[in-house]
């Protein structure tokens, strides 16, 4: 696997496919099989796989979180290395952001909703460190996971905005045995709070079982008391949300997810599940 740091290297090396298709994985690092099973579908239809691993600093709205945010870079460049990623991307943060630069980006509603409710600023980060790789790495194909779905949506919403030339894919959640969503932050739970957490992949599957039973209003109260009632969880959000805009979905939505999030213990953990 190529390691490049700076743009102008990764640059130059990808000038010279020319004609290839490029899959990109954008990542913060601390691999896991959900971030692996990204890597693999980019391998399974294109010619070269990029990956990135950058923990971007405007992305997080708390910096105590920015500073434990985990940072195995050589165990990660093993896990890129045997699922067979051609090229790392991993830039300081000088190589990216100038100094003092300030960018915001209208996205409409989608940056204040759920998560953007509760992490404010979060989105904009999202968007000026995808938009600054892709145009770096312009891939052919940008592979993001299902766990982070509101991102999803603004990114697309971002690439729809400034007509970037790149086609998305969302891949689908990968999930321990016992349900809880794989994710970076896992590592920070305790023996304890890890049983605990196991209640939000419990709630959003008893919200799809029970969907076509109960209506939407009694199905969000009873998922918020499920989450409220179990130690060491406090529930941020669980809505049940219109998939393609995420304001609030009624019965005759044609795309439905049901989304939440939870601090347990320490840690906050996201989920969702596609219900329609
Ligand atoms: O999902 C992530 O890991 C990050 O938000 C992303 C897309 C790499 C941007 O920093």
């Amino acid at each position: 696997m190529k390691i490049f740091s700076t743009r102008s290297e990764i640059q130059q090396y990808l000038t010279r496919l020319n004609g290839k298709t490029i899959g990109f994985v954008p990542t913060m690092g601390a691999l896991h099989r959900g971030h692996i099973s990204l890597i693999e579908q980019a391998k399974a239809t294109n010619h070269v796989v990029v990956c990135s691993i950058f923990v971007n600093p405007t992305q997080f709205n708390d910096p105590k979180d920015l500073q434990n945010y985990p940072r195995p870079i050589a165990a990660d460049i093993s896990k890129l290395e045997a699922a067979g990623c051609d090229i790392l991307f991993n830039p300081p943060v000088s190589e990216i952001y100038d100094d003092n630069e300030h960018w915001h980006l209208n996205i409409g509603q989608l940056e204040f909703l759920l998560e953007g409710e509760f992490r404010p600023g979060h989105y904009q980060g999202v968007t000026q460190v995808v938009y600054k790789l892709l145009d770096i790495v312009k891939p052919t194909t940008l592979y993001l996971g299902q766990k982070d779905y509101q991102q999803f949506m603004v990114v697309s919403r971002m690439v729809e905005i400034l007509d970037i030339p790149v086609k998305m894919v969302m891949c689908p959640i990968e999930r321990e045995v016992d349900g809880l969503a794989m994710s970076s932050r896992n590592i920070h739970l305790t023996a304890d709070d890890r049983q605990h957490s196991l209640i939000l992949s419990k709630t959003l599957n008893w919200l799809k079982t029970n969907f076509d039973i109960k209506n939407i209003f009694q199905l969000e109260q009873d998922a918020m008391a499920m989450l409220q009632s179990e130690p060491g969880v406090d529930p941020e959000y669980i809505e049940i949300a219109d998939g393609k805009t995420l304001l609030p979905a009624n019965e005759n939505s044609i795309s439905i997810v049901a989304l939440t999030a939870a601090r347990v213990g320490k840690t906050r953990l996201i989920d969702n599940v596609v219900i329609r």
